[in-house]
């Protein structure tokens, strides 16, 4: 007896690994905006995009900029310092406005994102 084919649907091939990361990071965010900081994201970005809010840490967090690159930095460190700017325990002349502005996770998110394109760029 003929052996019967995969259907073309099922023959296809998968998704790309990266294609697969973007797609698990963006159910994650959404999900993340839905349940708030409960839910710990992986990257919390979508991998080489930077998310909301990142774009602006860079005009004064650069090589060359009034205050030393994020890029590298642990993403540990940066979520620490985003929340004691945002409470009020770390003294702060812009940051502390400036952190006040996005949320544990979206704080999270931006840290991840400058820890993981690494010191380089
Ligand atoms: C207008 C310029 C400016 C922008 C924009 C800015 N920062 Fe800052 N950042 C500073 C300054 C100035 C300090 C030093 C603390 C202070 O005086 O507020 C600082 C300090 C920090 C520190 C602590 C650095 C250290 O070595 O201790 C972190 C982390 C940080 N910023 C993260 C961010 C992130 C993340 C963003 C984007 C969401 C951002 N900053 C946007 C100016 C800025």
């Amino acid at each position: 007896m003929r052996r019967m084919r995969a259907a073309p649907a099922l023959a296809a091939p998968a998704l790309s690994a990266p294609a697969l990361a973007r797609v698990a990071a963006l159910l994650c965010a959404l999900a993340a905006a839905l349940m708030g900081p409960l839910l710990p994201c992986p990257a919390g970005a979508v991998e080489g995009r930077p998310p909301p809010g990142a774009a602006a840490c860079t005009g004064c967090h650069a090589a060359g900029a009034a205050m030393g690159p994020l890029a590298g930095r642990p993403e540990a460190e940066i979520v620490a310092a985003l929340a004691d700017y945002r409470s009020g325990a770390r003294p702060a002349s812009v940051m502390n406005r400036i952190a006040k502005g996005f949320t544990e996770g979206e704080s999270r998110a931006i840290a991840a994102y400058f820890a993981q394109i690494g010191p380089e760029r």
